[in-house]
């Protein structure tokens, strides 16, 4: 670590392992629901279970790209975060309106539209929380000696995810333009802004562990945000298929988002090249290999698990069963979960001082977890395409078809078992590292 204010990402990766932590434990509560045993339904009904489980990935992963940012851009910038106190209280307030917005929905306060469930009220205290972030994040930048690429694409991805939040809090009496803005947060963010942070951080990473160029990194760069907003912004037409837009959206929907894989493809390929072309030398492998992991998962889960059901004639019959489920789960994980994980590898043994990145659990942190997901995924994809079979091909009723493939969530549990051992064996890795100190600061000039 090279100057002291970086220690704030500490905090907010331990927000972000606590919020993983209880969306978990969301995630077994659907588990057994839809295996059958639905016993917590008077307290947790399943809408509840779902709201909280995806509201809280979103805040971990906020929380988890914060730390980076906190990170990153003294680091990149050449000066110290502007205000170390004023980031805690932004990490005091992230924590309080995540918080306050769970337990409200266990109540009944809460909008029914999926991802974006946080009440129209709390969202003002979202947008506050946010702006502050982004004030201490830009000030920093601007104050610092240097302006990188890497700098740039990482604050430029988090303004735009700033940006995006907006349309979600516009008001609208009609059902299908309300859904059309929808996705303008929940698509433009994860098929599009999103990817920039991911990008960013990525680049940071090869540029520390491969030890490459930052020319040659950034260069790739260019190629990955170019590619990525043009598939990414008409793609958003693959949401528009089927809800009272206009017929063309078929067309310019297909076609754009059967290119989004590309990104995903380049940001692959480019992490190989560059880990090839490295010099191997770094010791800190285990953040290697979730620098790695999150290239090659992100690319199956995110290009390949959505380009399955990108086409309208696929999308008309799978349309929100379980088979967007299944991609949705390899998807987030691969990119957003697995980039965070790889952050937090990397910064750790940097901000406490202690070299523990060498160990067993580690290594088994990396494979349970990614073995777990990929079997849940696994398990998700054969539950969905029976379900499309037998309610929209069939026409058996939705909670008939339900109750023939409850099967399938045995595997799927047993399959998150492993997956939640595995991110365990991570959580106990960064708590035995223990705070970070000043006493790790590397000497410069
Ligand atoms: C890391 C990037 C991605 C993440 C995290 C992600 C995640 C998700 C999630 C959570 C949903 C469900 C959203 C909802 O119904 O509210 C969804 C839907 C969808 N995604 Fe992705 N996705 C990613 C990239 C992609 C890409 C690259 C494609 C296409 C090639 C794609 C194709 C789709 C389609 C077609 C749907 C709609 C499914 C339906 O009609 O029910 N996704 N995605
Ligand atoms: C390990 C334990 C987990 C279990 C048992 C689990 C299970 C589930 C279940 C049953 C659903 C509801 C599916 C439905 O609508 O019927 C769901 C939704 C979802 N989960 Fe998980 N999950 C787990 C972890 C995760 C993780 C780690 C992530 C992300 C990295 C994640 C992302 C999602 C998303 C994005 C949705 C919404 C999908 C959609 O819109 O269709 N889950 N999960
Ligand atoms: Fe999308």
């Amino acid at each position: 670590m090279k100057y002291k204010s970086q220690k704030v990402a500490y905090w907010f990766f331990a927000l972000s392992m606590l919020l993983l932590s209880l969306q978990i434990i969301y995630g077994f509560v659907m588990g057994f629901a839809h295996m059958g045993y639905d016993n917590l339904h008077d307290f947790i009904p399943f809408n509840t279970a779902r709201a909280v489980h995806t509201n809280l990935l979103v805040v971990w992963l906020l929380s988890g790209f914060m730390g980076a940012a906190y990170y990153i851009i003294p680091e990149e910038a050449e000066n110290e975060l502007v205000s170390v106190k004023w980031a805690y209280i932004q990490l005091i307030s992230l924590a309080i309106v995540g918080v306050v917005a769970v337990v409200g929905y266990h109540f009944n306060y809460w909008e029914g539209r999926k991802f974006l469930e946080i009440p129209r009220p709390l969202d003002w205290l979202v947008v506050i929380n946010v702006l502050l972030f982004l004030g201490l994040i830009l000030a920093t930048l601007f104050k610092g000696k240097k302006r990188t690429t890497t700098s740039l694409v990482l604050t430029m991805g988090l303004f735009f995810a700033a940006l995006l939040y907006l349309p979600g809090m516009v008001w609208f009496d009609n059902q299908t333009m309300d859904s059309f803005f929808r996705w303008w947060v929940v698509h433009l963010w994860v098929e599009g802004v999103w990817e920039l942070i991911m990008g960013g951080i990525l680049a940071f990473l090869l540029i520390k562990i491969t030890g490459v160029d930052r020319e040659v990194i950034e260069k790739w760069l260019y190629v990955i945000v170019g590619l990525t907003f043009i598939s990414g912004i008409l793609g958003t037409g693959h949401h528009y298929y089927y809800i009272g837009t206009p017929r063309y959206w078929l067309i310019i929907g297909g076609i754009f988002s059967a290119l989004e894989p590309l990104a995903f493809l380049a940001m692959a390929l480019f992490t190989v090249a560059m880990y090839r072309k490295g010099e191997k030398k770094h010791p800190n492998k285990i953040a290697l290999q979730w620098t790695l992991g999150t290239a090659i998962v992100s690319f199956v889960g995110a290009g390949l698990l959505g380009l399955a059901h990108t086409l309208p004639q696929v999308n008309m019959w799978t349309h929100g069963t379980l088979v967007t489920a299944m991609h949705g789960h390899l998807a987030f994980w691969g990119a957003y979960g697995m980039i965070v994980f790889a952050i937090i590898s990397y910064t750790m043994p940097n901000m406490t001082g202690r070299k523990l990145y060498d160990s067993p659990n580690g290594q088994y942190a990396f494979w349970l977890s990614n073995i777990g997901m990929i079997g849940m995924t696994t398990a998700f994809a054969a539950a969905g395409v029976a379900q499309v079979y037998m309610e929209r091909i069939m026409g058996m009723e939705f909670g008939d078809a339900q109750k023939e493939i409850q099967v399938h969530f045995i595997i799927l549990v047993l399959c998150a078992t492993l997956f939640t051992v595995g991110v365990g064996l991570f959580i106990y890795e960064f708590i035995k590292y223990g705070r970070p100190t000043d006493e790790a600061l590397e000497p410069h000039q």
